[in-house]
């Protein structure tokens, strides 16, 4: 058994080892922050990090290094969320990187039949998934369009949310801006120039810890084999939302897709063209993937962290440090100082928090500016078919338009879903 365990593991480091070769010799030539901070570092001197990495006594559960998952649906605050993590200095965090892999997949393989597409799919994220984890960021180029060239792309998506991405040893001139705070999205990508994949590889190693945002994976289940692989310590923060706040969310950011919803909530009458398949679908993603979690499977225990986020939204430095807690790091000022300046003075917080904008500083009550966006037809309609999922996470029902629109009238239960252990 204990061989059986050695020889996979000398394959992994195999692979890893001539993977990050290159890397390697890179990396050293580099001092700064690149220097020192491979997650072997504390076990084995610098210049040997690689054979300490293969070294016989190398067991990955004992890696201090954190694996981060931030699964969430689009629209359900995870922009907010994320930056939460990105913040951390030794986090180095990717949003969204899924999207290119969809999007290569999109065009290439729309006749396959759909369970195939699915699974293949599905394969196909967590291959990514797992590649990033362990700072493999050559793997994603496979799917990147154009092509990278030399290992430098100008296409990595949403790149300038990522202060990694936007700092050195990947962008020097980005040190100044970090420090004084300012959002990466409006200079980082003037100032950093193209994204040089190898130089990113060496800020992940040099971070130690790795975040990714998704909003992409349909189901928790759809996990269980990153949860299991033993080369990462996976946690999830499984984000929740209100699906009527996501809906009323969604028809505003995304209004051409939108339109018979729009149709809808002027008049008052449901078009028979609505759609309402993708609402559907994301109501009882959501609620399988928290019966899942809030089934304690052994391949989740002490992986899972269920966050709604009204909760964050209305507690955040409380919120945020349960969520720190759970994925094993100190919260630090820097956090801390963000929060503060990112949600308003009474400490409440973000609604349509969004990062093109994040110096707004929202109102409790902008927390609920559905309540005054959508018809209460909608509102109806949607509660028929999100029954199940608003009941399971504390998400009250109205049954009048006076109950939607009474804001002081509120709609979040207060629940606390236990973080397992
Ligand atoms: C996919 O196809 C569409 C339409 O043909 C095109 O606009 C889009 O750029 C393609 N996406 C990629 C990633 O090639
Ligand atoms: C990317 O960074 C590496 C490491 O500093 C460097 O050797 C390489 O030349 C860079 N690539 C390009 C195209 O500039
Ligand atoms: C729905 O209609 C109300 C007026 O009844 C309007 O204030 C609101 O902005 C509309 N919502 C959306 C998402 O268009
Ligand atoms: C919603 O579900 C609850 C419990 O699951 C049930 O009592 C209630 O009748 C359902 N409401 C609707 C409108 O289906
Ligand atoms: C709004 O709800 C509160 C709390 O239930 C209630 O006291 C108040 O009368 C309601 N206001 C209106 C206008 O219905």
């Amino acid at each position: 058994m204990e061989c059986s365990w050695k020889t996979v593991l000398l394959l992994v480091c195999a692979s890893i080892g001539v993977q990050y070769t290159a890397i390697r010799t890179l990396r050293d030539s580099l001092s700064g922050p690149c220097q020192g901070a491979y997650h072997c570092r504390t076990r084995k001197p610098r210049d040997s990090k690689w054979r300490a990495l293969c070294d016989d006594s190398w067991v990955p559960t004992e890696s201090s290094q954190k694996h981060i998952l931030l699964f969430a649906t689009t629209r359900s605050g995870s922009s907010f969320t994320g930056q939460l993590l990105n913040q951390h200095p030794g986090v180095f965090y990717v949003f969204e990187p899924l999207y290119h892999v969809q999007q290569a997949f999109t065009n290439s393989s729309s006749r396959l039949r759909r369970t195939l597409d699915r699974r293949a799919l599905l394969g196909a994220y967590r291959d990514l998934l797992l590649n990033l984890y362990t700072c493999d960021l050559r793997f994603i180029e496979n799917y990147i369009r154009p092509e990278p060239q030399d290992h430098v792309t100008g296409a990595f998506f949403r790149r300038s949310s990522s202060h990694a991405l936007c700092s050195p040893p990947v962008c020097p001139e980005g040190a100044a801006r970090i420090a004084k705070g300012s959002p990466d999205e409006i200079w980082c990508p003037k100032q950093c120039g193209a994204l040089n994949l190898t130089l990113a590889s060496l800020s992940c190693l040099s971070r130690g810890n790795v975040a990714i945002k998704t909003v992409r994976v349909p189901e928790v289940g759809d996990l269980r084999t990153l949860t299991e692989d033993p080369r990462l310590d996976l946690k999830i923060i499984h984000l929740v939302r209100d699906p009527r706040a996501i809906l009323a969310s969604r028809m505003m950011a995304f209004s051409d897709q939108f339109r018979a919803w729009k149709v809808w909530n002027a008049t008052g009458r449901q078009p028979r063209y609505v759609d309402l398949s993708q609402i559907t679908t994301t109501c009882k993603d959501m609620l399988a993937s928290t019966e899942t979690g809030l089934q304690r499977p052994t391949w989740l225990r002490g992986r899972y962290l269920l966050v709604r986020y009204e909760d964050l939204a209305f507690n955040p430095m409380e919120k945020a440090t349960e969520i720190y807690r759970f994925v094993g790091l100190e919260m630090g000022d820097r956090v801390r100082s963000w929060i503060a300046h990112n949600t308003n003075s009474n400490g409440s917080p973000p609604s349509e928090w969004n990062y093109r904008y994040s110096t707004t500083r929202d109102s409790r009550v902008t927390a609920e500016t559905w309540r005054l966006r959508l018809g209460f037809d909608i509102v109806r309609t949607l509660q028929d078919l999100c029954n199940d999922t608003l009941t399971l996470l504390g998400y009250k029902q109205v049954h009048s338009l006076a109950e939607l629109r009474n804001i002081s009238l509120s709609l979040v239960e207060p629940r606390t879903f236990q973080p397992m252990r």
